[in-house]
């Protein structure tokens, strides 16, 4: 096990070289797949994501319909390539808690009143991971569901800090995630700053929760940037060509 010391030096430099409030390098792109309603793949550090969305369209089996709206149906999975150990194919008791809390925050920017009976599926495979998946996983379904045309009240995005060393910092590498003190992500709605996800894993006072959360706040706003940047590019070039 990795000492705490050895996370963060005395200058603040994490073991990839980041200051406590970088972020990782992220890459996004939107509609990567042909046969889906709409699609995202995401690299966040060395996480790597791709989301396919369908829908709206009938939800079944017919008992999960909702007379009054659409139910949002995220399935978040891991490949079994897509960590060191490799991991037992199939839903376990991480992924379907994962799955369900992504599905309750993108619920809430959803307009599923607009849609009653219907089902909204966002399927998150990871491919690679290496610490906040979930985050990737949301903030790649958010440009997804942009893409797929469902109407939306802001487009969600998330982003984790946490604690090494006895510091706050932006979001948790591989290393830190798993010898660190505390891991905390969030997804919000960038336009209201509505908080859509927050779990916590560690331990943070008072006021070390309360600068975490500012920072992971920063982080979703930086991220939310280039989300936008990625939606502007494949409207832009699609726009291009019908012009051509
Ligand atoms: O990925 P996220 O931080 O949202 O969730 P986590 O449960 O805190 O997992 C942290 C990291 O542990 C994952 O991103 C993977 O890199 C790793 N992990 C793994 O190696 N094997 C698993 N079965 C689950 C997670």
């Amino acid at each position: 096990m990795k000492s705490d010391r050895e996370l963060i030096n005395s200058e603040g430099r994490r073991l990839d070289g980041r200051s406590p409030h970088d972020l990782r390098k992220i890459k996004i792109e939107a509609g990567v797949l042909h046969r889906a309603d709409g699609s995202c793949s995401l690299e966040w550090g060395g996480n790597k994501v791709l989301v396919a969305v369908y829908g709206p369209r009938e939800a079944v089996p017919r008992h999960v319909q909702n007379p009054l709206k659409a139910i949002v149906q995220a399935r978040y999975n891991m490949a079994a390539f897509s960590v060191e150990d490799r991991k037992r194919p199939g839903p376990d008791r991480r992924s379907v808690e994962i799955s369900k809390v992504i599905s309750e925050a993108l619920e809430k920017v959803v307009l599923i009143e607009q849609f009653p009976r219907a089902s909204i599926d966002v399927n998150i495979e990871v491919l690679d991971a290496e610490a906040g998946t979930r985050c990737a996983g949301l903030t790649a379904a958010g440009v997804a569901l942009v893409d797929a045309g469902i109407p939306l009240r802001d487009i969600p995005v998330a982003c984790a800090a946490g604690k090494i060393g006895g510091r706050v910092v932006l979001d948790l590498g591989k290393e830190e995630d798993n010898y660190g003190d505390a891991d905390l992500p969030i997804a919000i709605s960038p336009r209201t700053g509505e908080v859509l996800l927050l779990q916590m894993d560690g331990h943070l006072t008072i006021d070390e929760f309360n600068e975490a959360f500012d920072l992971a706040m920063k982080g979703c706003y930086e991220v939310s940037e280039i989300q936008k940047k990625a939606i502007l590019q494949k409207y832009q070039s699609a726009a291009a060509e019908v012009q051509e």
